[in-house]
């Protein structure tokens, strides 16, 4: 089988600073040109960290970027374990990254990107009363920009791909429906992700006779950071992010034009927004 092999000058480099874990900035990585390829923005842990796991095992090229690839034991496991894993160095909110790294894998189809880079944020910064409209700049430029810039830079990738999907993680927090059910505050969270829909519902509009497939995949409540850093009530039920990253997996696979666009559970119930 022919193998694509893919080696960067300028992640070489990184590698040198990084002391002496093991990156992707000097491993000579290999790719399946038969097996589907996924890239993964903000891969570190939680959810991102479990898509990379998942879609490896199963055998997929897999592109998992991160900010700090070579602070995160998982994905350093992750290269030493499987050699269909390439990792890379991506900020969601630096241009200059998003730039370089589309450059890297231009030649690269990606059948599925997955947005998974998000933060919450603080909840004092995001409740009415003490809001802190600075705080809310970051908040915006990693949870809608970043989903954005990144799936731009990398839509002639995804358009050479087979399965052409761009998933986005939950957005339910962005809709009229939690305005009722979800409790009151996390203002700067709940905008960001509302203008993420907004955005993502556009480009599936622009690029639908194309064969692309927005998916916007609730993955549950998840035990992760995040849900810490919300502050969501410890009563909830939560689901585990090895658990919920093989769910959306699931979702991503049964994808179809028709629910590009649409808000869908990771149980495949389409919640509407
Ligand atoms: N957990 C839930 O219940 C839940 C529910 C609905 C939707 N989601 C969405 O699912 C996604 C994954 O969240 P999670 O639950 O797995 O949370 P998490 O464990 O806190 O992971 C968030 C990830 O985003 C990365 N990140 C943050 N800022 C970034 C930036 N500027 N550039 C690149 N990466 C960045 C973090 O990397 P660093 O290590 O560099 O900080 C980390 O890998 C988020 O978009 C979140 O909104 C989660």
């Amino acid at each position: 089988m022919r193998k694509l092999v893919i080696c960067s000058p300028i992640l070489i480099l990184v590698g040198a600073l990084s002391a002496c874990a093991t990156t992707n900035s000097t491993q000579q990585v290999s790719f399946d040109p038969d097996a589907p390829t996924v890239f993964i923005a903000g891969s570190s842990r939680g959810l991102g960290l479990e898509f990379a796991r998942q879609y490896a095992a199963r055998g997929w090229n897999v592109i998992a970027t991160a900010r700090r690839p070579e602070a995160s034991e998982g994905l350093q496991a992750l290269v030493a374990e499987y050699p269909n894993v390439v990792l890379d160095v991506l900020d969601v909110t630096k241009q200059a990254d998003v730039q370089r790294v589309a450059e890297r894998f231009r030649d690269q189809p990606i059948d599925v990107l997955i947005n998974s880079a998000g933060i919450w944020g603080d909840l004092q910064a995001q409740t009415f009363g003490t809001l802190d409209y600075e705080a809310y700049e970051w908040i915006y430029e990693v949870n809608a920009l970043g989903p954005l810039r990144v799936t731009e830079a990398l839509i002639e990738n995804i358009k050479a791909s087979k399965q052409k999907k761009v998933i986005t993680l939950g957005g339910g927090m962005g809709t009229r429906k939690t305005v009722e059910q979800a409790p009151p505050g996390h203002y700067w969270y709940r905008m960001s992700r509302a203008a993420n829909l907004i955005s993502m519902a556009i480009i599936q509009r622009q690029y639908k006779k194309q064969g692309i497939i927005i998916g916007i995949i609730s993955p549950g409540k998840v035990d992760t950071q995040m849900l810490k850093d919300s502050g969501w009530p410890a009563h909830f039920k939560k689901i585990s992010a090895k658990d919920s990253a093989g769910y959306v997996i699931e979702q991503i696979a049964q994808l179809t034009p028709e629910k590009g666009g649409e808000l869908i559970n990771y149980d495949g119930n389409v919640i509407g927004w």
